[in-house]
């Protein structure tokens, strides 16, 4: 049998269309299906390593504050580790948080009201001595002067800065000298001092000059001199009962024995003193019930995937940023934190604890009972 070669060409193309058709029609859904496919795998495998990077940061957790290290060595490891991250701590800080920590930041000491008056208006605005402890390279001092001599505007109210390292120290004195109106930076003292031990005490006031001398500056507690920090003031000590309010942002993880930090804390306090602490915490997965283990996932991922990779590549130091990231898993959950205040002997008023961002970082406080 013979077609016409117009029946034949027309015949040719509908069966040429038909496989195209088929074609597309396959090659469509099997497109679908490999990058169903490949995305699930991508899925799979994202959360696997979420689940590793979790399994890492609970086991770190608990290992608790048993790192391998004494109290001795791990004194010396955090002094290796801020002496080397001091001149990049600003900037990686605003890097790993995504500037958060100056919201925290800027929230922890709202809510510490420093220089307030007192409940009766007619009273004049009290005096306070603050001891901002591992105090670093200034963010939580300043905060405090600025609150309470320019929003509360009371002059009356000075700051001890106090600090393990030195090379913190002198970043937060070069801060100090170049952002801090004058009036301000009198009010500022610096102390290098590990925090778990006892403060030294202030040095005895000077004899008393014959000739009427011009009213110091400063406190009892100071001297104006030219310290270790430049032309700053340096403390010379902290006097039992002394401190109105003590305050540590992102530091007491740090300390080779949390505890002894907490009694050093009590005995510096005035009765009726308040500890306040800022700290990396433990997200709330209870208490957001969807958000929160993707919160804690996501944040796993970022501590443990990102930050040490990022401290490698813009500050060229892996490994002290790894354990900054492994000391904040170390820390104490809210709950175990909040009884070692108490156990110290403060009071500690409702839940005892603030989170904030879901408990990535939680405010503590404590009140030392009159
Ligand atoms: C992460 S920085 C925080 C600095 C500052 N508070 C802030 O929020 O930006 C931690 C600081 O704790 C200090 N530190 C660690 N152990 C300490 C100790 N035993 N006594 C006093 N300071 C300590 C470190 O030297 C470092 O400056």
């Amino acid at each position: 049998m013979t077609l016409e070669p117009n029946i034949a060409i027309g015949l040719t193309v509908v069966f040429l269309l038909l496989v195209a058709g088929v074609l597309v029609w396959k090659g469509a859904s099997m497109v679908k299906y490999f990058g169903k496919t490949m995305f699930e795998a991508k899925r799979a495998q994202v959360a696997t390593e979420d689940i590793e990077l979790r399994q890492r940061q609970r086991q770190t957790a608990a290992a608790g504050s048993q790192d391998g290290l004494s109290e001795a060595e791990k004194t010396e490891r955090v002094a290796g580790v801020f002496h080397s991250v001091a001149e990049s701590y600003d900037r990686m800080n605003d890097l790993m948080s995504f500037g958060w920590h100056r919201i925290w930041k800027d929230h922890f000491v709202r809510s510490l009201n420093p220089g307030s008056s007192p409940a009766r208006a007619s009273s004049p605005p009290a005096a306070q001595h603050i001891l901002d402890v591992a105090g670093g390279t200034g963010d939580i001092a300043f905060r405090l002067l600025h609150h309470a001599h320019v929003v509360n505007r009371n002059p009356d109210v000075r700051v001890t800065i106090t600090d393990i390292n030195g090379s913190m120290l002198a970043v937060g004195a070069q801060r100090a000298a170049a952002q801090l109106p004058a009036s301000q930076q009198a009010a500022l003292s610096f102390l290098e001092w590990d925090a778990t031990r006892p403060f030294p005490a202030p040095a005895p006031a000077p004899a008393p000059a014959p000739a009427p001398a011009p009213a110091p500056a400063s406190s009892p507690n100071s001297t104006h001199q030219t310290g270790a920090f430049g032309s700053t003031t340096t403390s010379t000590g902290i006097a039992a009962n002394s401190i109105d309010l003590y305050t540590v942002a992102f530091g007491i993880r740090n300390f080779s024995s949390v505890r002894a930090g907490l009694a050093e804390a009590y005995r510096v306090l005035k009765p009726g003193g308040v500890f306040a602490c800022l700290e990396f915490s433990r997200v709330d997965e209870a208490s957001l019930p969807v958000l929160g283990p993707l919160l804690a996932g996501a944040y796993a991922r970022w501590s443990f995937g990102a930050i040490p990779l990022i401290g490698q590549l813009a500050a060229g130091d892996r490994d002290s940023y790894q354990y900054l990231v492994e000391s904040i898993a170390r820390f104490p959950p809210q709950e175990e934190f909040r009884a070692m205040i108490e156990e110290a002997g403060f009071v500690v008023g409702g839940k005892g604890y603030e989170n904030l961002t879901g408990g990535i970082a939680a405010i503590h406080k404590g009140l030392k009972p009159l």
